[in-house]
């Protein structure tokens, strides 16, 4: 499909899926120990192939809500985050897992978490399909991660380049002369 724009596949389909089985049931033991309500927290667009995968190993009643924010320019990060849709719960109380596609500056899961203490969270913890800690300006770790990556220019799996993309089902290297 975008064969000649994809250097190389730096994660298959099948380690996605079984990382996000790991991740689930690892979620499932840490939240069921909690007495509150789990409030399950995807920022739009990028997360969603990942929650969709996740949330089948999450064995526990939850709710879901999304939000959108927006950091990116082109394709390098800006220091501005724009809130494009907010929640629609009132989060007073809950427990949230915020799941995110990746984590680059961090400057987005900074900005969001502060946000979701200032509005009563109980706790929030983070899951990130992919983390790049070389790119990090932001002092913020997850505390799940499907995997590390390196500095490359990831797409796939709900990351794009201009909104292309986010079908592939792996995360593949996008080649420098697409984007260049
Ligand atoms: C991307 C990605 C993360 C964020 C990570 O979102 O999905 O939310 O950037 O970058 P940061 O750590 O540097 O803040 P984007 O704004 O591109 O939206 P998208 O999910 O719709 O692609």
């Amino acid at each position: 499909m975008f064969g000649d724009e994809i250097l190389k596949v730096l994660i298959t389909e099948e380690e996605i899926e079984k990382r996000c089985a790991e991740l689930g049931e690892q979620l499932t033991k840490d939240y069921a120990s909690s007495g509150n309500k789990l409030l399950v927290v995807a920022l739009l667009r990028g997360s969603v192939p990942f929650l969709a995968e996740l949330i089948k190993y999450i064995k526990l009643p939850l709710e879901m809500d999304f939000m959108d924010v927006s950091s990116y320019a082109g394709t390098e990060s800006v220091g501005d985050v724009k809130i494009v849709k907010d929640l629609d719960t009132s989060i007073k109380g809950l427990d949230i897992l915020l799941v995110e596609d990746i984590v680059d500056t961090g400057r987005t899961l900074h900005v969001v978490k502060r946000m979701l203490y200032g509005k009563g969270a109980e706790r929030v913890r983070i899951v990130t399909l992919l983390d790049k800690p070389e790119r990090r300006e932001v002092e913020i770790n997850a505390d799940y991660i499907g995997f590390t990556v390196p500095n490359e220019f990831v797409v796939g799996y709900g990351l794009d380049y201009n909104q292309k993309y986010r079908n592939l089902p792996f995360i593949g290297v996008l080649k420098p002369e697409v984007y260049e």
